[in-house]
């Protein structure tokens, strides 16, 4: 991908408002989706996150009428909700430092301070603390979502007005560790949808960007 083809993709998505509910995403499409959200950068390289990817209609009818009746959710071809791990959690730190110790052939002495380093960052923090860490991350793989997406030519809507507590209803997420922090619809925007003619806004880069050469 060029310079240029990144800034037209980047330029070309916006917030679906009218998705086009004869089209779907074909798998291998998906596949490469849901491989973004796998290899989504994370503190520590955690993963503290679940990533729930939901086409079922009658699903999507019930999330719906916790997500301010947005017509997106029930119009898009995937629906994926970023869940994130609810508070600390030992065992995903002892998980995850077996999995670099097998996968990249390191003893777990070498290994040691890396571990030290995540018990010290992340044992002490408050309950809201933790959760607002494990969320971040969550907006991370978001990010990461909307730019491939993109790069991808499907569409998206990121989606924070919904009610998370009743998605973790729903999706039956209580007791998981893991809690829904937002969601994105994706698939294809209707050429009805007035949005699309919309002119993109932001402010100018003088404005957000401060270089320091
Ligand atoms: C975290 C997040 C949550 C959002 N939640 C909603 C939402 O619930 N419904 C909606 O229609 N748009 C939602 N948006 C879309 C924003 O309004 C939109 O991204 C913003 O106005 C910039 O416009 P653009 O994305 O079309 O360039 C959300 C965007 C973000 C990043």
């Amino acid at each position: 991908m060029t310079t240029t083809e990144l800034t037209q993709a980047l330029q070309w998505r916006y917030a679906v408002k009218q998705f086009d509910t004869t089209k779907t995403i074909d798998q291998t499409t998906l596949d490469s989706i849901i491989s973004s959200l796998q290899l989504s950068p994370s503190s520590f390289g955690l993963q503290p996150w679940r990533f729930i990817v939901i086409s079922k209609q009658e699903l999507l009818e019930k999330l719906k009428a916790h997500s301010w009746d947005q017509p997106q959710i029930t119009d898009c071809s995937h629906l994926v909700v970023l869940a994130s791990q609810s508070s600390f959690d030992k065992q995903a730190i002892e998980d995850w430092v077996m999995t670099l110790s097998q996968e990249r052939s390191k003893t777990l002495e070498e290994l040691q301070f890396y571990k030290d380093m995540m018990y010290g960052f992340l044992e002490h923090k408050s309950p809201a603390d933790f959760l607002s860490w494990s969320q971040h991350q969550a907006y991370l793989a978001l990010g990461l979502l909307l730019t491939s997406t993109a790069a991808l030519g499907v569409d998206s809507c990121p989606l924070e007005g919904i009610d998370p507590k009743a998605y973790d209803d729903v999706l039956d997420l209580k007791g998981s560790g893991f809690q829904t922090t937002v969601a994105c619809a994706l698939g294809y925007r209707s050429e009805q949808d007035p949005y699309m003619q919309e002119p993109k806004v932001r402010y100018s880069q003088d404005k957000l960007v401060i270089q320091h050469h």
